[in-house]
């Protein structure tokens, strides 16, 4: 048995894209996700509040801190986690910055 798994990575963005401060939704199987470029580096992450549904790229990027457009819920984009209550966090997706461009493992 190999001791590793296949890892799918798929390119999103263009290498200059996505600059520092800023975020955009992507869309996979219908769901959105959202890429976020923040001090740390890139992140993937669910696109969708838990709270009422608010479409996370819609909102604003502070430092590493995404701020929900509809109630201002406040996730860390470095865990996902909610600010007030770490049991609620959106799922992460691994994302990598490479030579032509932005890739993510949506698996
Ligand atoms: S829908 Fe995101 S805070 Fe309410």
């Amino acid at each position: 048995m190999l001791g590793y798994s296949l890892m799918a990575f798929e390119k999103v963005a263009g290498p200059e894209e996505l600059p520092p401060g800023e975020m955009r939704e992507l869309m996979r199987s219908g769901q959105p996700l959202v890429l976020c470029h923040t001090p740390d580096g890139l992140h993937v992450m669910e696109g969708t509040c838990p709270h009422a549904g608010g479409r996370l790229a819609q909102g604003a990027l502070h430092g590493s801190t995404l701020v929900c457009p509809w109630h201002a819920w406040e996730f860390d984009c470095t865990t996902g986690e909610l600010d007030f209550h770490d049991s609620v966090k959106l799922r992460k997706f691994p994302v990598e910055r490479r030579d032509d461009g932005i890739y993510v493992d949506f698996d």
